[in-house]
């Protein structure tokens, strides 16, 4: 009998709601969760995505998730799915993410990123589910004092109303936690994400032409888009080109499921880790790599700097390393190559 309770313990502690699920990074997620036996109930009301990434994900994965469809906003239908299922832990990836837009549409972006934030976390004190993994970004430390960015860098800065929202965000979770001190709260500052699953089956789809270097790269290469336009060459730089940290989707992916393992064992605590390789690349340095991997062109003409772009952004990923014994370990190559295939597949159906 006393076994049989702690599997159930054990079955309980595992079912995750996945906001976002059918994003980018929910997405993949959601697949390496699955693989580690986790279940996951996930909610998208898919204005960045499609419902055909659950069949991506059900083909990678062999397995479903127990889907919503709907907005995070939507105060009921969170009840509903609280009620319905027994939630022990929520991953929030549910966000507006473009830069550019954010500028333009400050109020959307402001209700969608901070307001919906809100609305999860009454209906999580409500339920008394208190553990919690939000995605933030690198971007909340605006121009960096230094690199390799630590998490103890100055935070704040941040030039548009995207970047806003994830600081706010992070605020509205301290103030949470200092005022009650039995949640369990993982903030992630992603740096680059790039890449996608290996089977090509989900990547990064987004809308229209891109805004980001690794998808208009894998656009150029496939002769959707003519050139990619360099953002500038005159930066205080290795090559003059801007540097970044780029990780593969898939590390990030992972290194949520060692945040799921580090709530599980708290008993509380706020917990802010970066999650990148490390390793600085140039804008340059990411074409030839490109090229490199997948044996094509990518034409590419220098023009000017990008307004509210910063020279150089790289992690010091150390204290995930040591906090969570998680670290990178897909390579550019992987990188490039995976994003190649996701686009191509993409592309051909
Ligand atoms: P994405 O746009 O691919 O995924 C977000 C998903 O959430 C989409 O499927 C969208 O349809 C859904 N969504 C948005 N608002 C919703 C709402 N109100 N209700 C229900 N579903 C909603 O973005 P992503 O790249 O997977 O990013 C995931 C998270 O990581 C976001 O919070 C983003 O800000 C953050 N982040 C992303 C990056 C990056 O480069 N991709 C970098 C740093 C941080
Ligand atoms: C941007 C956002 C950041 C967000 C991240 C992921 C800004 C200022 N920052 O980061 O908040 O978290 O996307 O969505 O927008 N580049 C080119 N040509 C291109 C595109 C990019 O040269 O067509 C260069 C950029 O100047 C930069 C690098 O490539 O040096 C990476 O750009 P990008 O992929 O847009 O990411 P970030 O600007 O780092």
């Amino acid at each position: 009998m006393e076994n049989f309770k702690k599997i159930g313990r054990i079955l309980k502690m595992k079912k995750i709601f996945i906001t976002g699920c059918c994003g980018y990074i929910g997405s993949h997620t959601c697949v390496e969760l699955l693989d580690a036996g986790y279940e996951i109930v996930g909610l998208d009301n898919f204005s960045n995505s499609k419902p055909s990434v659950l069949d991506g994900i059900k083909k990678i994965s062999g397995k479903t998730i127990k889907f919503y469809e709907g907005d995070m906003l939507d105060k009921d239908l969170l009840e509903t799915i609280f009620n319905e299922n027994e939630i022990s832990m929520v991953m929030d990836f549910a966000a507006f993410k473009s830069v550019g837009d954010s500028v333009s549409k400050p109020i959307e972006y402001y209700i969608n990123n901070v307001s919906s934030v809100l609305t999860l976390l009454s209906v999580m004190k409500e339920h008394n589910i208190k553990s919690l993994i939000f995605s933030s970004s690198a971007t909340v430390y605006g121009t960096p004092e230094f690199v390799p960015i630590t998490e103890e860098s100055k935070t704040g800065g941040t030039t548009n109303p995207y970047g806003t929202s994830k600081l706010f965000v992070e605020q509205i979770l301290k103030d949470l936690y200092k005022s009650d001190n039995d949640w369990k709260i993982c903030i992630f500052r992603y740096f680059n994400p790039i890449g996608a699953h290996q089977s090509g089956l989900i990547g990064e789809e987004p809308n229209g032409k891109p805004a980001n270097l690794m998808p208009y790269i894998s656009m150029v290469a496939t002769k959707e888009l003519e050139y990619l336009s360099v953002f500038g060459d005159d930066y205080d730089t290795k090559d003059g080109t801007g540097v970044r940290d780029y990780i593969h989707v898939v590390d990030l992916a992972r290194a949520h499921i060692k945040g799921a393992e580090k709530l599980n064992k708290e008993k509380s605590g706020l917990f802010i880790y970066n999650l990148g390789t490390g390793e600085g690349y140039s804008v340059l340095e990411m074409i030839h790599a490109f090229e490199n991997a997948n044996h094509v062109k990518v034409p590419y003409k220098i023009e000017a700097r990008r307004p509210g772009d910063i020279a150089e952004c790289f992690a010091d990923s150390s204290k995930a390393e040591k906090e969570l014994n998680w670290k990178a370990t897909l390579t550019l190559e992987d990188m490039c190559k995976d994003a190649y295939n996701f686009t191509k597949n993409r592309k051909n159906n």
